[in-house]
């Protein structure tokens, strides 16, 4: 469902490799939520979404720290932006999301990799001439 797009590349490849890794994660969650739902699914759902969540925030401190050590000056927005997300992910009601598991699991999973394409998109595509130019790759 989410497919890897070269429009996505950033140009750095630990980066590139990360948001690989985050789209992986989203289709595995995706495939998870499609099953039958003959089973309870729910713990699986909920393990794959705190994999998807911390790997998150794995990811961001990567990309914060990179872009700390090379001074990029959009820096601070760009954190927001990471900190609003986190926030979002981090505040979902597992108990409502238990009752109502099919529905809030897709919205949930949609919001997520459309935030993180659209992320990847406009704001991590800010740095990338500017890491580039200081010989990131
Ligand atoms: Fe790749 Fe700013 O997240």
């Amino acid at each position: 469902m989410f497919n890897w797009k070269d429009e996505y590349s950033c140009n750095v490849s630990e980066i590139d490799l990360q948001h690989k890794n985050l789209f992986e994660l989203g289709n595995k969650l995706y495939t998870i939520v499609s099953l039958s739902q003959k089973y309870d699914r729910f713990d699986e759902i909920v393990k794959t979404l705190e994999e998807l969540r911390n790997y998150t925030i794995y990811h961001f401190e990567f990309e914060e720290n990179l872009l700390k050590l090379h001074g990029y000056e959009n820096i601070e927005e760009h954190k927001k932006q990471h900190e609003a997300f986190i926030k979002k992910v981090t505040s979902i009601d597992e108990e409502y999301m238990d009752l109502n598991q099919k529905k809030v699991s897709m919205d949930l999973l949609t919001f997520i990799l459309d935030w993180i394409g659209n992320h990847i998109l406009k704001t991590d595509m800010g740095y990338k001439e500017f890491l580039n130019n200081k010989g990131i790759y």
